[in-house]
């Protein structure tokens, strides 16, 4: 699939299969939080892979808002360091370069935010200055997801042509 189409199709799901991800897959997925872009490139965020079931289950336990991580076939904590003032939107652009990727492989995943904090310090050994900004699960669909239908606001309500308010018209797009 092209990198439109990957964009386009790509949903967070919460529901994995049993089939395993192959490592070469992992792999990716890793490199592709490793290429993205941070604030004046201090790389600050660290990643940790989980893919023991084990420590995917207490990583289910920790959580608040994504109780579902519990039958991904393996996980990642992004952790990323609150001194930065732009910490989470680096957080946020590692997290959909992973997904994509995955996506790109036919693996789905799904991201929460919602952490008892202390808990997952303390089972995963983060560092104080680091947070867990966000998890993403990852596994095959239980079912085919083709993407085609998102529950998105039409265009013209979200985007504004020179001024605030003024709906873009698709058909005036200049070039
Ligand atoms: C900043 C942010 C926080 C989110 N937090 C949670 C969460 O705590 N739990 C959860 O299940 N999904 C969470 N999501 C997933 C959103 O609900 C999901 O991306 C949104 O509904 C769009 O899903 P779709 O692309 O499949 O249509 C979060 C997404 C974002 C971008």
């Amino acid at each position: 699939m092209d990198a439109y189409e990957c964009v386009i199709t790509k949903l967070d799901v919460r529901e994995f299969g049993h089939r395993a991800v192959p490592a070469d897959v992992k792999a990716k997925v890793l490199e592709a939080g490793r290429s993205s872009p941070t604030g004046m490139n201090t790389q600050h965020w660290r990643f940790i892979l989980l893919q023991e079931p084990a420590n995917v289950t207490k990583l289910a336990k920790d959580s608040t808002s994504g109780k579902w991580v519990e039958k991904a076939n393996f996980a990642i904590i992004v952790l990323t360091n609150p001194k930065y003032g732009f910490h989470g939107i680096d957080a946020g652009r590692a997290t959909q370069n992973m997904q994509l990727a995955a996506w790109n492989f036919g693996v789905v995943s799904g991201m929460y935010t919602g952490v008892n904090t202390e808990a997952l310090r303390r089972d995963f050994a983060i560092p104080a200055e680091l947070n867990p900004t966000i998890i993403i699960g990852f596994g095959y669909p239980t079912r085919k997801i083709t993407g085609k239908k998102k529950n998105r606001l039409p265009l013209s309500q979200v985007a504004y042509a020179e001024r605030y308010g003024n709906p873009v018209d698709l058909k005036k797009l200049s070039g």
